[in-house]
């Protein structure tokens, strides 16, 4: 399989430029610049991603690229054109200010391989401190800003390239169209890699791996783990058994509907009910983080439990996805304690089980594409994220069946009003919180002291950063009304403004 190394030397768009060659067809892998693989035939071109780092810095990565340059194409991005202009002999010297945003390209050599068909001025996204003010003699510049008189060159005589500005970045407005040049047509790329081939590939690969063995997978509802065992029952068919836990936490009538849509998905599905036991170790419990490690420790007992029944077991399945696996040099921001939390599953150490991830190598978008090709349910697929701890965190402080059946009856009628309004899709993520808080209010005659709810909706790519969503009053009207007229407990509506950060999406 043919495909483009990405060298991370920490910049928080690597990821970015690895999606956008993914979005040309064409595999790609993120490393770390001080761990450069083997450069192995399938290696078609590196691409030396940007950095928070300064060339100038004498602790700045500096890795030894004389197994790559020259010998096989080579894009550097910012930092990454930086490097090479300095490791050849070039100056790169601090920017009399910081240039952060917007700035026009004008392409000066239209007919290098990087620059063809690209219009000219173009609007390119720029974000870096230093700037190459002087370039060795072999290096011959190919675009220009006002600013920056380096912001592309090409080495004589090298398939190398250096561009300062930020073609993975949605500002770039040619930024797709310069990485398929370097990609498709410099590289040599065919652009054959689409969820089928992955498909097709993963299927035979998971035959050959597996064999005859028997694999359990934990399903969650969510979409990985569910395109995850598609993959594996196509594979291997009924030698994969999924275990779909119910912690008393899911949605309302989550358990019975997703059940039965796996099953109708020809999965060999266990369900196993353990509501009471998470609600009996969570009695009283108020501290969040307490809270979810209970969740997490039930969840790996019951799983276990029923695990260790499938006698001839051999491989668990898991639906990790390629961020989780990249090894990245990038600052460790958030993102590192969102991952801690989401590890709600667990290994049966004694029962000396494999793992199998049949989905490491993706992004979660390009997971949705292959359970799209699968012919899975877009409902299924469309599925807004829902936290491993479930409904456990949105009931702020302790967790009783009561406080869980008032929760479950309100975010039913939201999530079903921002179906009906045609709002679901439009939301990356929507849900109820029951506030510990009582308030007083009347119905009819009757003074009354119950509780209160805040809804919140948020629109975001990933979970880090979040907005919240500016929901028609109407509709926040009409929810809040059918809330507090049926569901018994609640007398008080709030939606949440608040954006992330200072926020979070959850609300413990
Ligand atoms: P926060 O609240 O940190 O949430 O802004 C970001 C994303 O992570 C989800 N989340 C969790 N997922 N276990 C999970 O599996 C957890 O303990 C957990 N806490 C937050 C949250 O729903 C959002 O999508």
């Amino acid at each position: 399989m043919e495909k483009i190394l990405i060298l991370d030397f920490g910049s928080q768009y690597t990821q970015l430029i690895a999606r956008r060659v993914r979005e040309l067809n064409v595999y790609c892998e993120i490393h770390p610049f001080n761990k450069i693989p083997e450069i192995e035939t399938d290696v078609k071109g590196v691409i030396l991603s940007g950095s928070p780092s300064s060339v100038r810095d004498v602790e700045a990565p500096n890795p030894d690229l004389k197994n790559i340059r020259t010998k096989l194409p080579l894009l550097g991005v910012c930092y990454g054109a930086q490097l090479l202009a300095k490791q050849s002999g070039g100056e790169v010297e601090g920017a009399p200010s910081r240039e952060y945003g917007r700035a026009m390209l004008t392409v000066t050599s239209p007919n290098d391989p990087l620059m063809i068909g690209i219009p000219s001025p173009t609007q390119v996204w720029m974000s870096h401190g230093d700037t190459i003010t002087e370039l060795p003699p072999s290096f011959k510049i190919i675009g220009s800003t006002e600013n920056v008189k380096v912001a592309a060159y090409h080495i004589d005589d090298e398939p190398t390239w250096g561009i300062q500005f930020h073609p993975e970045v949605y500002h770039s407005l040619a930024g797709k169209d310069i990485l398929a040049n370097f990609v498709l047509g410099i590289c040599g790329c065919s652009g054959s890699w689409s969820p089928d081939s992955f498909i097709e590939t993963t299927v035979e690969d998971l035959k050959e791996r597996i064999g005859s063995d028997r694999v359990i997978l934990g399903l969650s509802g969510g979409v990985d783990s569910s395109v995850a065992a598609m993959l594996l029952h196509k594979a291997i068919g009924d030698h994969l058994t999924c275990i779909f836990v119910n912690n008393g936490l899911l949605r309302k009538n989550e358990f019975s509907d997703v059940l039965n849509s796996y099953k109708g998905m020809g999965l060999n599905v266990i369900g196993v009910d353990a509501s009471e036991k998470f609600y009996a170790d969570l009695k009283g419990v108020t501290d969040p983080e307490q809270k979810r490690k209970i969740i997490g420790r039930d969840f790996v007992e019951v799983f276990n439990d029923e695990a260790k029944k499938i006698k001839d077991a051999k491989w668990l399945a898991q639906g990790t996805i390629y961020p989780d696996v990249i090894e990245s040099c990038s600052v460790k921001g958030p993102s590192a304690t969102i991952k801690s939390h989401h590890n709600v599953g667990g290994l049966p150490k004694e029962m000396n089980l494999k793992v199998v991830e049949p989905l490491r190598l993706l992004f979660k978008d390009e997971v949705r594409r292959v359970g799209r090709a699968l012919k899975m349910d877009p409902k299924l697929l469309g599925r807004h994220p829902f936290p491993g701890p479930g409904l456990g965190i949105r009931i702020l402080g302790d967790v009783t069946p009561e406080k869980v059946r008032i929760l479950q009856e309100a975010d039913a009628i939201f999530i079903n009003n921002l179906k009906e309004a045609g709002l679901y899709d439009e939301v990356w993520q929507a849900g109820v919180i029951l506030l510990p808080v009582q308030s007083v209010g009347v119905m009819g005659d009757e003074r009354t002291y119950e509780n209160c709810v805040a809804l919140r909706a948020v629109i975001s790519t990933d979970g880090m950063t979040a907005d919240w969503v500016h929901l028609p009053y109407e509709f926040l009207a009409k929810t809040s009304n059918q809330i507090i007229n049926k569901v018994k407990g609640v007398n008080r509506v709030v939606y949440d403004i608040s954006s992330k950060p200072p926020a979070t999406i959850e609300w413990e």
